[in-house]
């Protein structure tokens, strides 16, 4: 899945992306804009973004202004959640292409599951629904690999029978909150496991044993999340509207947490969602 340096993830489709991706849900700033350029010029080359964000247009003109040849990036979009009927996610799909101003997408994810809730006798209908336009998608080589977010293993099972297979899920991830069913399950079907606020939206940052294990390895706690995740064979996505935050996030390749310490961040009482459960969201 990643190679042992950790430096790297190769999806089910043979594409190889950066270990580390930004995060663009909430930057916040003076020009998103810049920020974006921001990040690109602090190093991130896959950068995190959806149409639930309501800021493509500006990520894009920051992918733009950062001037690093397009072919070198890796660029996320999500389908919008009210998007739930093949010819939406078609049309939803060009929409973000406009607004980024690129001619296709590295990585396409189905936002959030159609849930039983919300929809209770018409779920996975819609999930199927959904699925069959991201395959056309990728097959029009609009967008280059498909995948989903937040996807429990009941939505991604009747997927899993399809003939293009999800080959990512974003899910949240942090200390305190691994999913470890779903993750093994992913890595057990050969899809790479994105982490939404790997810093658990900085709830995390403050812990105790994160903190000793700060001191320990002389890092900070966010690098110790980052390490975790990607120890944990995740690909992390965090978020900062800092640049020496941004870097420091990604200077995560000098040292590596002991078995013991993994062993005690995952130990840690769960702290639970910080977002929202998929099976209750109001918009799946
Ligand atoms: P800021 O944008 O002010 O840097 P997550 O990615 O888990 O959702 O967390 C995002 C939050 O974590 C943001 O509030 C961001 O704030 C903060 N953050 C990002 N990187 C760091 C860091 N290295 N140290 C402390 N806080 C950070």
């Amino acid at each position: 899945m990643s190679s042992s340096n950790l430096k790297t993830f190769t999806l089910s489709n043979g594409d190889v992306f950066p270990s580390i991706g930004y995060g663009t849900y909430k930057v916040a700033g003076a020009s998103i804009e810049d920020i974006v350029a921001d990040a690109i010029r602090a190093g991130y080359r896959l950068i995190d973004g959806a149409a639930l964000y309501g800021n493509e247009v500006e990520v894009g003109r920051g992918i733009a202004k950062s001037g690093v040849p397009r072919e070198q990036l890796k660029v996320t979009s999500k389908v919008p959640p009210e998007a739930k009927h093949y010819d939406d996610v078609i049309a939803a799909a060009n929409k973000t292409l406009e607004d980024l101003g690129l001619d296709y997408l590295d990585l396409y994810l189905v936002h959030w599951p159609a849930n039983a809730t919300v929809h209770p006798d018409q779920w996975n209908e819609l999930n199927m629904d959904t699925w069959a336009a991201m395959i056309e998608l990728y097959r029009q080589k609009k967008v280059r690999a498909i995948g989903v977010s937040n996807f429990k293993i009941h939505h991604l099972e009747p997927l899993m029978k399809t003939d293009v297979k999800p080959m990512v899920n974003q899910i949240e991830f942090h200390p305190g909150y691994t999913q470890p069913e779903i993750v093994d399950y992913c890595i057990e079907h050969d899809i790479v496991v994105e982490a939404w606020s790997p810093l658990g939206r900085t709830r995390v940052l403050q812990l105790p044993l994160l903190e000793e294990i700060a001191k320990e390895t002389g890092k900070t706690t966010a690098q110790i999340c980052i390490r975790y995740a990607l120890q944990k064979h995740v690909l992390p996505l965090p978020k900062s509207s800092h640049y020496e935050r941004m870097k420091a996030n990604l200077d995560v390749f000098d040292f590596s947490l002991t078995p013991e310490q993994m062993e005690a961040i995952d130990s840690l009482p769960e702290t639970g969602y910080s977002g929202l459960d998929p099976d209750t969201n109001p918009v799946g």
